[in-house]
């Protein structure tokens, strides 16, 4: 659904009113298949989601690719994800250290009814991530021997992908896993300078997230552009979505303080300044560690003021100049975030402001 406020955006000419909270359908379908061309594909709506360079946790990038087309469709044994995005050069090559190659990824919470950071989930709240890349379906080149992409130390024989794509876990930055459970499949297809590759899954196994019918699941989505020296953190990634399975939009809460909680926790806001802005995570050698909590800022910001942290970020200032650079940095959330969504954000960001002290 496009809630961009037409008006707003042709009175201030900038740029183009993108759309939020996209609606991504999920429907029963007679017949489809994991053929990125499969014209079957063509009679299911898709959606564009907007990505942005990851620039909250080190190693920072990506930025390459600014949107990813998504579509999905079940049978009545299945879930199917087919993802379109633009890319102009095919890096394939084996993910040998060094070396970097193209690949998407998808995320959902792991458990029912539940909305977990959208950087990787959090602790109690994990995340199930199914990530392709292009180095899955080339012939494996290198039979000897593999550098794990997320732990260097750690060394696989061949053959690495029998259903070519990776089922992982994460309860946090820095907690991905591979799971045992090779349930889910892929393939993608390069031509004219984009990408399509389909995501296939059994609707449900055990300890995967689950695609009921009738409920709306969050989704996020992430892009490694190969040329783009884009590898691990270095990604352009998107924040949760809405995946409806064979329902109908949830209905915006009429509260505009309800409609910004949604988006402080759409946005992982809470990951870094705490669940209700009531204090971050550390930060060490920045000025400010641990991160300032987020409950009193209308003590000290107007609403334009706090409007413009948010769409330009800050940069940590590290305490020690000769210390480490501090790891977590405040985005930019302009490319992602619109009007309507920061306004409604700055209301609940304000409403947080501890009552008793209010109005002397
Ligand atoms: C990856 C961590 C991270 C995430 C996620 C994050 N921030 Fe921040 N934020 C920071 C850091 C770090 C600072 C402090 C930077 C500094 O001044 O040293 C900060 C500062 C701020 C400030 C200024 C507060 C003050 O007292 O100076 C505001 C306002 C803010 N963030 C809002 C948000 C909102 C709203 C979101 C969600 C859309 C968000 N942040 C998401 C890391 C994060």
């Amino acid at each position: 659904m496009k809630r961009c406020i037409l008006f707003f955006c042709l009175a201030l000419g900038a740029a183009p009113c993108r759309a939020w909270d996209q609606n991504i359908e999920s429907k029963v379908v007679p017949a489809i298949s994991s053929e990125p061309d499969d014209p079957a594909w063509s009679k299911i709506t898709s959606v564009r989601v907007v990505l942005a360079p990851q620039k909250l946790l080190a190693p920072q990038g990506g930025g390459a690719v600014s949107f990813i087309d998504v579509q999905s469709a079940r049978t009545s044994k299945d879930v199917y994800f087919r993802l379109r995005w633009p890319d102009a050069t095919k890096d394939s090559k084996f993910e040998l250290s060094g070396q970097f190659v193209d690949a998407v990824a998808v995320q959902f919470p792991l458990l029912p009814d539940s909305m977990p950071s959208p950087f990787m989930g959090e602790k109690g709240k994990p995340v199930n991530i199914w990530r392709w890349s292009a180095a899955m379906q080339e012939p494996q080149r290198f039979p000897t021997a593999y550098a794990d992409y997320h732990r260097p130390d750690a060394v696989e024989k061949t053959i690495l992908y029998p259903t070519q794509a990776e089922d992982l876990a994460a309860e946090g930055f820095g907690t991905l896993t591979k799971r045992e459970q090779r349930s889910v499949s892929a393939k993608g297809i390069w031509a004219d300078g984009f990408w399509t590759a389909v995501f296939k899954r059994k609707l449900t196994v055990p300890d995967g997230t689950a695609f009921k019918k009738g409920t709306v699941l969050p989704v996020a989505f992430a892009v490694w552009d190969g040329s783009g020296k884009e590898r691990d953190g270095a990604k352009s990634f998107s924040v949760w979505h809405n995946l409806l399975l064979d329902r109908p939009a949830p209905a915006l809460a009429k509260n505009p303080i309800e409609r910004g909680r949604r988006v402080y926790n759409r946005y992982g806001c809470a990951t870094c300044h705490g669940p209700a802005g009531e204090g971050g995570v550390a930060n060490p050698n920045s000025q400010v560690d641990p991160i300032p909590p987020l409950k009193r800022v209308a003590e000290g910001f107007t609403e334009e003021e706090i409007k413009a942290v948010i769409l330009k970020g800050r940069m940590p200032v590290a305490k020690d100049p000769n210390g480490i650079k501090p790891r977590l940095w405040m985005n930019s959330w302009k490319a992602l975030m619109d009007e309507e969504e920061l306004h409604v954000l700055v209301d609940y960001l304000f409403s947080l402001m501890p009552k008793e002290e209010e109005g002397w």
